[in-house]
């Protein structure tokens, strides 16, 4: 049995609440953690990836409208609807992209909504249950898609995958991981080729970290590689995750997906996308409506303090890209395996096994 990786606690002890979060940002060198008791702390960790991930930042936001809620100094029930709304409004101003933090965020409004009138303890309770059950979900969700992922993979298969979604970026065994988990639970073997993901090489340091972790044979390689190696070695398939999918089956994913997804065509190679259905953004059509985040440019010139390039050099750091539909062979999610990528197929399965 795979070990697991714990990215995010919620935790009580004399003190009071406390969300616990391993700093991603430290890893593979330091094993630390970081003590959130207010939504700020929570605010910080988010935007600067100290939990990153589609599902884990929905998850962490979630918890932080908790803190908030704990924390308010109103003795009423009003306000601390009023400190929970403020913290969940100021929480979706930490990263534009992962639709999963503003389906977190709507699901804690509604039970601000629902509890505004009843008394300050019930609102306050009602509001964890609700980030403990976002929570637990996750884990359920990340462990059917693993299960509906391992089915597409034969044994000895040879995987590209690209930045990380895996347990640390997830409640528990990640979505494009799961599935290649799942397969050594079930005893196929599977060998990866781990994308360094730049500018924050979340897949040399988080998923070959996580891949090691579990034994799993991996090799990490450049971004630039990644055709050179479709081209020389037999690759099986490509499986990535998401941060936001369109009601046609765009996908938005960590830059380099794209690029990723137009040489697996080329090489005929499928591509697959692992995603909760908390991933979805059916109110929108088209990749090109969904926000990009663009993040420092100091992350591609001097990221962790290394000066790799000229001071004053103009930077481009877009964190994500748009993959179309068209390029994607499947979607992966926990209600099933949407293939091929269309409208009406995605909304049959979310839909029919929601
Ligand atoms: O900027 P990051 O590290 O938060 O980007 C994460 C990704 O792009 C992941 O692939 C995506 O969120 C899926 S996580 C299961």
């Amino acid at each position: 049995m795979s070990k697991k990786v714990t990215a995010i606690e919620w935790l009580r002890d004399e003190s009071g609440y406390q969300l616990i979060l391993l700093d991603q940002t430290l890893l593979p060198g330091r094993r630390e953690f970081i003590v959130c008791r207010n939504v700020e702390l929570v605010w910080e960790a988010i935007k600067m990836l100290r939990v990153r991930g589609a599902p884990a930042i929905g998850i962490s936001a979630a918890y932080g409208v908790c803190l908030a809620a704990l924390s308010a100094p109103s003795a009423t029930s009003d306000g601390v609807a009023v400190a929970a709304l403020r913290a969940a409004d100021y929480l979706a101003t930490s990263r534009p992209t992962a639709v999963n933090l503003f389906w977190a965020l709507d699901r804690m409004r509604a039970v601000i909504g629902q509890h505004h009138s009843s008394d300050r303890d019930l609102i306050q309770k009602a509001l964890i249950e609700e980030a403990l059950r976002i929570h637990e979900e996750d884990r359920q969700m990340c462990h059917a898609i693993g299960s509906h992922g391992a089915t597409l993979l034969a044994d000895k298969s040879v995987i590209i995958t690209h930045c990380n979604a895996g347990g640390l970026a997830t409640a528990e065994y990640g979505t494009a991981l799961s599935v290649i988990f799942t397969c050594q639970d079930l005893g196929k073997q599977v060998q990866v080729f781990a994308d360094e993901t730049r500018p924050l090489w979340q897949g040399s340091r988080l998923t070959a970290w996580e891949l090691l972790e579990r034994r799993i044979p991996t090799t990490v390689i450049c971004d630039s590689m990644a055709a050179h190696v479709m081209q020389t070695k037999n690759i099986d398939a490509v499986i990535v995750g998401a941060d936001r999918i369109t009601a046609r089956g765009d996908v938005a994913n960590k830059i380099g997906t794209y690029g990723l997804a137009v040489a697996a065509k080329y090489h005929s190679v499928p591509f697959y996308v692992a995603a909760p259905s908390s991933t979805f953004d059916l109110t929108l059509q088209h990749g090109r409506e969904i926000p990009i985040e663009q993040r420092d440019p100091a992350e591609v010139i001097a990221p962790y303090g290394h000066t790799l390039a000229p001071v004053g050099v103009d930077v481009y750091n877009p964190a994500f890209d748009v993959t179309p539909a068209e390029l994607i062979t499947a979607l992966i999610t926990e209600r099933g395996i949407i293939q091929p990528v269309e409208g009406g197929n995605i909304r049959t399965i979310l839909n029919a096994n929601a």
